[in-house]
């Protein structure tokens, strides 16, 4: 297997590309602070978890103790244990959302899933694939959950089983919806524990969340059924992959015994990345919690003093407490494509991951042209009012 010479070239492009944005990522959340270099020689293998790493497969070539002790990590993180959850690791944030959805819609066939207006566009995909009835529900201003909409939406759909998406880090400004207050309009209503399903999106806070000194309450100790959280996010992987939980109760009904395989699934796909759980797993195995959570309060540092600068500059940036997430309104067009930068409706953000606080150079060019730019615009302004008599 040889490539022609234009194909090689076309590869040698790709690859400079990558080695010029690899840590430069400011708009999207990217962690890539990592070293995998030791696992590069299992990428000439065709390894593939297919099934349920808890049981034994037919097929050799896999990680499924790998996977099983990145299953314990998130488990311990998230407050529960092997005993009441099961998990795996799956292809990102969205995988775990839809599993978590159908989990709850095998709970509640006719249940009715509520969502935020900030919620990821993933996850409007899933609820139509999966053919559930789904109702937004307005957030406020600074992207958390307004749970007086969700009660009146609640009350008007009382017949049916609600199933609360919730989010821990909102994609675009990184908010998180308050448990307590969804359980509480939930009781309210008249729903009690048995009769609503809670699944946590924690794509990009998962990571953050359990390393705060005062975390909000998120996890299984708190209610939830299940989670997802993505393992390319705030960990770093450099392969898009992720991790879903939730409780045995639900996943237990989903195990069909393959004869194809010689073992049970209750995974989405049949064949499964095996190379991404050694990712996850060295992740865990090589860094102690105490630097994990140095990383995250480093992270929320920088993010803040970003904020400062900003601030500083004339320009109202902002950020949720518990997020890297910095936002603050949208620049032109010319600057946020040329930095990268995700854009919604009027604002824009930068997210602070790990290779940023190690290396903020970049980080440093795009707030110096933010400023310029705001600068710029701020005195043209001024010079374009008419001069009062
Ligand atoms: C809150 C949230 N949920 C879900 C997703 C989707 O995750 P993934 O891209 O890992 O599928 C994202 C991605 O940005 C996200 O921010």
């Amino acid at each position: 297997m040889s490539l022609s010479y234009d194909d090689t070239q076309r590869l040698r492009d790709l690859y400079k590309v990558c080695v010029e944005s690899q840590h430069q990522m400011l708009g999207y959340p990217v962690a890539t602070d990592y070293d995998y270099r030791d696992l590069w020689s299992f990428f000439q293998f065709s390894i593939n978890n297919v099934g349920d790493w808890a049981e034994p497969s037919n097929y050799p070539m896999n990680t499924f103790e790998f996977e099983q002790d990145a299953v314990e990590y998130f488990c311990r993180l998230y407050h529960t244990t092997l005993d009441e959850a099961w998990g795996y690791v799956t292809n990102g944030g969205t995988e775990g959302n839809m599993y978590g959805c159908y989990l709850a819609r095998e709970r509640f066939p006719s249940g009715m899933v509520y969502f935020s207006q900030e919620t990821h566009y993933s996850v409007m995909k899933i609820v139509r694939f999966l053919n559930i009835d789904y109702q937004v529900v307005a957030s406020d201003s600074r992207g958390e959950m307004d749970y007086d909409a969700l009660e009146c939406l609640l009350k008007e759909n009382i017949d049916k089983s609600p199933i609360i998406f919730a989010n821990i880090g909102t994609t675009m400004l990184g908010a998180i919806d308050d448990l307590q207050q969804i359980q509480r309009r939930l009781e309210k209503v008249g729903f009690d524990r048995e009769q609503y399903y809670i699944h946590a999106d924690a794509a990009c806070h998962g990571m953050i969340v359990p390393y705060l000194d005062n975390p909000p309450m998120f996890s299984f100790k708190h209610g939830i059924d299940s989670i997802s959280v993505s393992g390319h996010k705030m960990l770093g992987s450099p392969i898009p992959c992720g991790m879903v939980l939730a409780l045995k109760k639900h996943t237990d009904k989903l195990s069909h015994q393959i004869e194809y395989i010689a073992a049970p699934d209750k995974t989405l796909s049949g064949s499964r990345n095996g190379l991404t759980p050694l990712f996850l797993w060295k992740f865990i195995r090589s860094t102690s919690e105490q630097s994990k959570k140095q990383r995250v309060a480093d992270c929320l540092q920088l993010a803040q003093e970003v904020v400062i600068k900003l601030n500083q500059h004339g320009i109202s940036a902002w950020r949720h407490d518990n997020s890297p997430i910095v936002v603050f309104p949208k620049p032109s067009e010319q600057l946020w494509r040329k930095y990268h930068l995700a854009v919604a409706k009027n604002t824009a953000h930068i997210i602070i991951a790990g290779q940023t606080t190690a290396n903020p150079n970049r980080l440093h060019q795009v707030l110096d042209e933010l400023i310029e730019e705001h600068r710029t615009l701020t005195t043209e302004k001024c010079a374009g009012e008419p001069v009062m008599a």
